[in-house]
């Protein structure tokens, strides 16, 4: 007689997240993970499910996406190079557009070097890992974003987390780092969950005094915080105390790919040795057209940046004055969450406001801190002051109609 060979199914890992999504369909409310753009109107509005939409939570922080020199300039690039690289930054897959796009990114955060990966994850999985290898100590937020965290995973080094934002927590582990050992501090300037701000001034101070190399990624801010719009590395005064930063352009840029700028002076060698950066196609050369367009037109932004900071103080503002209950006192970035008293209700106060008009972005665990369920509002520098009020009209309707004011 055979023996009957049991198949363990490799899915079982993921019957929790199964049945939590089954729970929230099974209420009626609408899958709030599977949305449709029917059509993009403009960096604000979109039609979704036939409706147009105010859009409240893209990333496109500084409006960029239908600027026409940037439109125009990708168009060119896929005129003039081809719709791909089909290669390797190392090998095929750099033309002039990649060195170009480079050096508006020297030029726009005033660094020696500028290396532009496929996505801002990878950017982080490739630093990261490449930098901080086995026995060498990353200290970093609990909260880090999950690109921050896989890059530590990937090269081996000791993983010393410290309690969010907190600054003598991240000096006492700094401190417990044994003698000699190599080190690296990443930070944040926002976190995107609940939109708050890294004092960097101090934690950068301690970093550099506990001979830690730093990393800040300024996903969320590049473009917006600091004068020029160089983050809040700019903002709090440590940009040539930083030895990293990373970015992406699928955020204030409008666009997709990721980056990293350094001073240090070995920096070029990471072309060589960063297996997330070596082994992967590059970009297509009209997406690094437009990335290096809109990275020289956020040069030149700070009307944008001091109609953004507007906005999101009115939202910030109005929001509070509704009763809801905000991820941060005060407006610290472009990004607002709104705290939901749980899943269910988020679900039904996200689906209340699309039907209204508004698409906010619903985050739930394990991506939020803390367990919990946000809507998380993220300005664009293209909302007009009238559209921030009609949110707020949005808002307090969903919010009396889902009983959370
Ligand atoms: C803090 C942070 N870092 C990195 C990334 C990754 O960026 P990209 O979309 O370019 O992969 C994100 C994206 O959400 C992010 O929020």
């Amino acid at each position: 007689m055979s023996e009957t060979i049991t198949t363990p199914d490799l899915f079982a890992k993921f019957d929790d997240i199964i049945s939590m999504r089954e729970q929230l369909l099974a209420s009626g409310v609408e899958d709030p993970f599977s949305l449709v753009m029917e059509k993009v109107l403009s960096p604000t509005r979109a039609i979704c499910n036939g409706r147009d939409t105010i859009l409240l939570g893209t990333y496109n922080y500084m409006g960029m996406t239908f600027d026409p020199d940037i439109i125009a300039a990708g168009q060119q690039a896929l005129a003039d190079f081809g719709s791909g690289t089909t290669g390797s930054r190392v090998l095929n897959g750099t033309y002039q557009g990649h060195k170009e796009c480079e050096d508006a990114l020297r030029e726009f955060y005033d660094m020696d070097h500028a290396m532009v990966f496929s996505t801002g994850y990878q950017a982080n999985l490739g630093i990261i890992s490449t930098i901080a290898g086995k026995g060498d100590y990353v200290v970093l937020d609990i909260d880090s974003h999950a690109s921050i965290w896989d890059g530590c995973a990937m090269g081996n080094a000791e993983i010393v987390p410290f309690k969010h934002n907190d600054v003598a927590a991240m000096e006492k582990r700094l401190k417990r780092i044994p003698e000699g050992a190599g080190k690296l501090v990443v930070l944040e300037g926002v976190y995107s969950m609940l939109g708050d701000i890294a004092p960097l001034a101090e934690m950068v101070k301690i970093a550099k005094d506990n001979g830690a190399m730093v990393l800040v990624d300024e996903a969320h801010s590049m473009g917006f915080i600091g004068e020029h719009g160089r983050g809040v590395v700019e903002d709090a005064g440590v940009m040539d105390d930083v030895d990293f930063i990373i970015g992406t352009f699928s955020k204030s840029v409008g666009t997709v790919g990721g980056f990293c700028v350094s001073n240090h002076p070995k920096f070029e060698i990471m072309r060589l040795v960063c297996r997330p950066y070596v082994f992967t196609a590059s970009l297509p050369p009209s997406v690094v057209a437009t990335a290096a367009t809109s990275i020289r037109k956020l040069m030149q932004a700070g009307e944008k940046r001091a109609h953004l900071w507007d906005n999101s103080k009115r939202l910030h503002g109005g929001l509070t004055d509704l009763g809801f209950d905000l991820g941060t006192d005060k407006p610290q970035s472009a990004i607002v969450a709104v705290i939901m008293p749980d899943l269910q209700r988020g679900a039904a106060m996200w689906e209340a406001l699309l039907s209204e008009g508004l698409y906010v972005n619903l985050a739930r665990p394990p991506a939020t801190p803390a367990n919990m369920t946000l809507l998380r509002c993220s300005l664009c520098a293209e909302h007009t002051a009238e559209e921030v009020e009609t949110i707020l009209g949005i808002f307090e309707r969903a919010g009396k109609a889902t009983k959370i004011i």
